[in-house]
């Protein structure tokens, strides 16, 4: 079995975590690496993180998250609130071309102004109205979580990823309307509690083969 195959069978959500094992700042600091190269349509990158890793910050998160998620934030040491904008900004724009030029992604200036014109178009495409262009960004914020929780399960790191949230009381208190943003997604990390956390020792459960794939066309 490959390496990857069993971390896809082996990495599971954390329900109960350890406080006392919380990441290392470098860990910490590796897991925000990985999530900035994420990838996301056209590269525009719309999702903008909100990370806690103090006691406080912790609180300010799990005080807006179901009951039963909030000891899955505050014990397990650092946590991550994903926002969207709702709606393209020229500053946004430049911003992306900007980086990509310095990071060597295009040779010539034609490339250039293709591919910025190219991910104009796209991005305007999905802005017809706020909410459209807030569900374009959610579904790379969505993204964006399923690539890190599959790098967590490889670095033996434990997390949640939380719907389970009250979203409108995490703008107001984050301030995220002011900002021209709307959190959508809680992620906690961590290590998880091996005494108390009985999803780590459950068998993994999905629906089979034959119910989830359907094969397009004849065999050859
Ligand atoms: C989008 C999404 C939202 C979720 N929200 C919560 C949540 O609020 N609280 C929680 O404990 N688990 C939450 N989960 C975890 C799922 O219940 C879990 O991934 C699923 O049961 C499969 O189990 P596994 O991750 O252990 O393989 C969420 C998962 C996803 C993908």
């Amino acid at each position: 079995m490959s390496r990857t195959l069993e971390i896809a069978r082996k990495r599971f959500t954390a329900k109960v975590y350890d406080p006392e094992r919380s990441l290392s700042p470098e860990e910490w600091t590796e897991v925000l690496e990985i999530l900035r190269l994420a990838p996301s349509s056209v590269n525009y990158q719309p999702v903008q993180y909100f990370t806690a890793d103090t006691p406080e910050a912790l609180d300010r998160v799990a005080g807006c998250v179901a009951d039963f998620n909030r000891e899955r934030v505050t014990k397990a040491g650092h946590a991550i609130v994903c926002a969207v904008p709702f709606g393209p900004e020229e500053e946004h724009f430049r911003a992306v071309l900007a980086k990509e030029i310095a990071d060597g992604r295009h040779p010539g200036k034609e490339a250039r102004s293709g591919l910025d014109a190219g991910r104009r178009h796209y991005a305007e495409l999905n802005a017809l109205t706020p909410a459209d262009f807030y569900e374009w960004g959610s579904k790379q914020a969505y993204l964006a979580m399923g690539f890190l929780l599959f790098a967590l399960g490889d670095m033996g790191l434990d997390a949640t990823i939380m719907e389970g949230a009250d979203f409108k009381s995490l703008d107001r208190e984050l301030g995220l309307r002011a900002k021209g943003l709307a959190s959508v997604l809680v992620l906690s990390v961590g290590r998880h509690d091996p005494s108390e956390d009985r999803n780590a020792l459950k068998p993994k459960s999905r629906l089979p083969m034959e119910a989830l794939f359907h094969r397009i066309g004849n065999r050859a």
